[in-house]
């Protein structure tokens, strides 16, 4: 099976970090033509020096970085340092790359790149705000429409959300971009936190990792690490059948359906995101029932598999 045609929108971030490492590292598997970063977890400006730093441990100076909006599109940024560090990457060393990235063009690289390829044979991962999705499909809706699948993380239905009561971080952070996203009528797989909290970077995960030895294992290792040893208040969940074992590895799942498919559970859907109330900002309407759905619009992730997930960490990483 020849590689798959990847592009990797993030806002790096701890967990991001795990994604792109996992990324890099599966070499054999993703044909990584580019990462695109956004303003999320941290400012742009960080984001984009992380992903740069990232690429570097992972040794893959070969795949282009594009910088993309470093605001919302209709609103200020708001942050998720408190998950990330100030830096955006935990405690580890907040180095300057030896490269940076090639452009802050992002949302022409991913018009051009997508264009370049056969329809349906590209697919987009996205791990932070939408905004550089929702930017393309607003400026090229055909070109988007030749993406093969968009996999993204975001929104929650059972579990309730992680950064207000109803709101998933990377939906409340730009919910005009989901918006527009959840209405492109593409072919959408979304990691929800109901999937998410499945997957728990447990002591014997970052044991685990530490003991590969590689930089790049031991980086994500620390990113892990850091999660855990964050305040409970942030990292709980409130299902009593879903201990809190070890913080949420979010965006690594998205890597991992990419790799294993198998792995995970999807249901057909309609998503519809909350963009008006200030209460419920970001909220994501989830809704299973075709009849009183109208029209399905993606795939949600119902179930995921952690010894999976896991199992390709240690693979990609080593
Ligand atoms: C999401 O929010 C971010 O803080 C994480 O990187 C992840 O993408 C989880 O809600
Ligand atoms: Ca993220």
């Amino acid at each position: 099976m020849s590689p798959l045609p990847l592009i990797l929108d993030c806002d790096p971030g701890v967990d991001d970090a795990v994604a792109l490492a996992l990324a890099f590292g599966a070499r054999d598997r993703l044909n990584l033509l580019g990462v695109t970063t956004t303003a999320g977890n941290v400012a742009l400006a960080k984001t984009t020096r992380n992903a740069c730093l990232i690429r570097q441990i992972a040794g893959r100076e070969d795949v282009p970085i594009h910088a993309g909006l470093a605001k919302p599109l209709a609103r200020e940024a708001i942050l998720a340092d408190d998950f990330h560090g100030p830096e955006g990457l935990g405690h580890y060393p907040s180095a300057e790359p030896r490269i940076g990235a090639t452009s802050a063009a992002a949302i022409e690289f991913l018009i051009q790149t997508i264009e370049a390829a056969p329809p349906n044979t590209v697919s987009l991962a996205v791990t932070g705000p939408m905004t550089n999705i929702a930017a393309l499909i607003q400026k090229a809706p055909d070109t988007a429409r030749r993406l093969r699948e968009i996999v993204i993380m975001g929104g929650a239905r059972r579990e309730g959300g992680n950064i207000t009561a109803s709101a998933e971080y990377n939906i409340y952070a730009d919910p005009e971009a989901a918006d527009i996203v959840f209405k492109s009528a593409g072919n959408i797989i979304v990691f929800g936190l109901d999937a998410t909290h499945q997957v728990r970077g447990t002591k014997a995960w970052v044991d685990a990792m530490n003991a590969l030895g590689t930089p790049i294992a031991k980086l994500a290792a620390d990113m892990l690490a850091f999660s855990n040893a964050l305040p409970a208040n942030l990292m709980d969940t409130t299902e009593p059948d879903q201990p809190a074992t070890g913080a949420p590895l979010h965006d690594p799942c998205v890597i991992a359906y990419l790799l294993a498919p198998e792995a995970f559970q999807l249901r057909p859907c309609r998503i519809e995101v909350e963009t008006q109330s200030t209460l419920t900002r970001g909220h994501t309407a989830i809704e299973f029932r075709e009849a009183v759905a109208g029209a399905f619009n993606a795939n949600w992730v119902s179930k995921a598999d952690p010894a999976v997930v896991l199992s390709l960490l240690l693979r990609y990483l080593a």
